[in-house]
This record gives structure tokens, C-alpha cells and sequence, in this order.
């Protein structure tokens, strides 16, 4: 494909997602000026701030990234920080020191980063907040993500048929997890699935043996995973089944918010005995990594809700192009995301549910996965 064909076949994806997404979610799409200073960027040196290499998601979506915009000549700086604040600020500060015009930056804890963009400011950098808000700054001017409540709604909505809730069926026994307390996404994805789930932990057709409950969406640190560490939810669920579950009961249904919580759950589940088949939990999920499709594929996982890193990369590289060229930057929603500074201008894509069904059609016919990777 040629370059301009590439670039009008991302231009015309971006839009049909907006298109759809403003069907879906009743946001109207509209433009924004480029950058806060509203110049234009003469030459695209771009710096790529991701967490860690140790999740295979952030490894794709750094090197996705990296490769269209390089292939579009531009200078890429791409840094992961080892999920370290201080690492992730010292990064971000050597990018800006080396000139960085644009900064495409996921995040760590999205509250510590004011004074390092103030910084960036100064030089006119343009800042898209990538995946994940950063917050308390004037100092980002985009953010483009998936939409976060409605991952956390699609798992909630998932456990809600499966089980028949909605039919009246139960009482079956949940334990809820959520997200690392330190990411803005995390407390979305909790309250999506929340607002679905918490009727019917108050109606009785859920109930949750361990008391980890969370009585409102704000209370979803209480039962949040620091750093989203598969160990820590593996220990956490060790507990969980040792204190509460010795008299022989068993866990029905598991809210993970992502795979690699899922990942510790299900080797947690695994030692205490569960295996797959039909008293095996329901267990949600998030990002399609490898090690859990080939685990939906065995069994040990119910589905996971699938963010393709790769169309997140191209409105982000779309985002870039209008920026470079002192165009209007297109976005579709500008009331959700308050950082608490301002509202930031966002663009977000649409997550979808993958269960064993769809493993074929949606992720390998896609290209995301190969089947040599899942064992196919
Ligand atoms: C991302 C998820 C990811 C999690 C852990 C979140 O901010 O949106 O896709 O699973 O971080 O890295």
C-alpha cells in the first residue's frame, strides 16, 4: 500500500469509528485546534513514554507506534519505565531535553507528571495522554483510549448472561478484583462492570464469600491490585479461597479486569483444585494477551475484552499527522475525561468481547495473534 492510500485507509477507520462510536455513546464528534499553543510543529520528533515491557499489550502498542510514525520520517524516542514513577519522569525529561515536540505518554500514576509537561510546555510540546489520563495538568492536550466504562460494562454484561442473572437465577458466588489504585482506567473499568453487578450483589443472586464487596464504585481501591501484578492476585485469591471457602463451597464467578490479573487468578484456582468443565468459574478479562486466549482456548478463562492496540496506534499517528501539519485534531468525546484541571479533548475506540467462539474470526483472521501462538 502506498503511503497516501495507508494513511486515507487509517483516516477512513478513524472516522467510520467515530461515526459508530458517536452512534453508540451519544457524543457528537467534533474538532479541536492543534496543541494548546496552537502552533504548528515543524518537524515530528516524537517522544513514546510506555509503562513496561512486562505486559505484552505495551510492548505492541510502543513498537506499533514507533514503526508507522518512523515510516512517516519522523524521529522517535520510544522509553519504557519498568512501571517506575521516578523512571518514567527521568524518561520523559530526556526526551524533552532532547527536543521532543510530541509526547505520546501512558502513564504510570497519571498524577505525578504535572511538573515534568510543565516543562515540556515550555518548548511547545504537544502532549496526547495515551491509554491511560494523566491528570491535575493543563498540560495535556489529547487523549486517545478505548473506552474504559465500557470495558468494565461488557465484562459485568458478560457474567450477567452467562449466568441469567437478568432471569432471576442464582444465588451464585463472585469475587470481585479490580485495577492498580494508582490508574485512572482502573476505577472506569470497576465502575462499568459495577453498575451492572452491584444490583444483584444487593439483591442476593451474588454473593461474595470473602466480604470484598465494594459498596460503591468509589470504594474500588479497597479491592484494587497494586501495579496490576498477576503475583499479587495470585496471593490475593490464595487467601480469599483459604479463608473463606473451607467448608467446601466454591467460587462461580471471578470479575477480573484484565488478563494479567486473570493470569494469577487462574493459577491461584489451579492449586486449589479447580480445573476446566463445568464447575469450572467464569472469569473475565482484558487485552487478548497471548498466555489468555490460549487459556479461553483450554478453558481456564471465559472470554476477554479485546482493545486493538493497532487502531489505538493509528489515531494516535492520525492525531500526530494534524498535529505536525497545524491542523484541527479530530476527537469524539469532549465531556468524559476531567482531569481535574480541564476536560481533555479525547478520541475513544470501541472494546469488544472475545470468547472462545470468536478466537478465530477476531483475533488470528485479524491478524492480532497468530494460531501457532495460541497452540492452533
Ligand atoms: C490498560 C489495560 C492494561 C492495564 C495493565 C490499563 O491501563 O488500559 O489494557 O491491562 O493497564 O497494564
Amino acid at each position: 500500500m502506498t503511503s497516501t492510500k495507508r494513511l486515507s485507509t487509517i483516516l477512513a477507520t478513524g472516522v467510520a469509528v467515530a461515526l459508530t462510536l458517536t452512534a453508540c455513546a451519544g457524543t457528537s464528534t467534533t474538532t479541536d485546534s492543534a496543541g494548546s499553543s496552537g502552533k504548528a510543529i515543524a518537524d515530528c520528533n516524537v517522544g513514546i513514554s510506555m509503562p513496561t515491557r512486562s505486559l505484552e499489550r505495551w510492548i505492541n502498542d510502543g513498537e506499533g507506534l514507533k514503526t508507522q510514525l518512523e515510516g512517516a520520517g519522523c524521529t522517535v524516542d520510544l522509553q519504557y519505565a519498568d512501571n517506575k514513577t521516578d523512571q518514567q519522569i527521568s524518561q520523559i525529561q530526556n526526551q524533552v531535553a532532547g527536543g521532543a515536540k510530541i509526547l505520546v505518554v501512558a502513564s504510570i500514576d497519571g498524577k505525578v507528571l504535572s511538573p515534568v509537561l510543565a516543562e515540556a510546555k515550555k518548548q511547545d510540546a504537544t502532549v496526547i495522554a495515551y491509554d491511560r489520563l494523566i491528570n491535575g495538568t493543563e498540560d495535556v492536550d489529547y487523549y486517545a483510549t478505548f473506552d474504559n466504562y465500557k470495558v468494565g460494562q461488557l465484562q459485568g454484561q458478560f457474567i450477567e448472561s452467562q449466568l441469567g442473572l437478568a432471569d432471576g437465577k442464582g444465588p451464585f458466588n463472585l469475587e470481585p478484583f479490580a485495577g492498580s489504585p494508582d490508574d485512572n482506567n482502573a476505577k472506569f473499568f470497576f465502575s462499568g462492570a459495577w453498575d451492572v453487578l452491584l444490583p444483584y450483589v444487593e439483591s442476593g443472586q451474588l454473593v461474595v464469600p470473602s466480604g470484598k464487596a465494594p459498596k460503591s464504585n468509589d470504594d474500588w481501591t479497597t479491592i484494587g491490585i497494586q501495579g496490576w501484578a498477576s503475583d499479587k492476585s495470585q496471593a490475593e485469591m490464595d487467601n480469599r479461597l483459604s479463608s473463606f471457602y473451607r467448608d467446601g463451597s466454591k467460587v462461580n464467578v471471578v470479575l477480573s479486569p484484565n488478563d494479567s490479573l486473570a493470569v494469577g487468578i487462574e493459577a491461584s484456582l489451579k492449586s486449589a483444585g479447580y480445573t476446566p468443565g463445568a464447575d469450572y468459574p467464569l472469569i473475565t478479562g482484558q487485552d487478548a494477551d497471548k498466555a489468555n486466549v490460549k487459556a479461553i482456548l483450554d478453558g481456564a478463562q471465559s472470554m476477554t475484552v479485546w482493545k486493538d492496540t493497532r487502531t489505538l496506534g493509528e489515531q494516535v499517528f492520525t492525531m500526530i499527522k494534524s498535529i505536525a501539519a497545524g491542523e484541527k485534531v479530530e476527537v469524539n468525546d469532549t465531556k468524559t475525561y476531567d482531569n481535574g484541571k480541564k476536560v481533555v479533548p479525547s478520541f475513544l475506540l470501541a472494546p469488544e468481547v472475545v470468547t472462545k467462539d470468536d478466537v478465530q474470526t477476531k483475533l488470528i483472521d485479524s491478524g492480532f495473534i497468530k494460531a501457532s501462538d495460541v497452540g492452533l
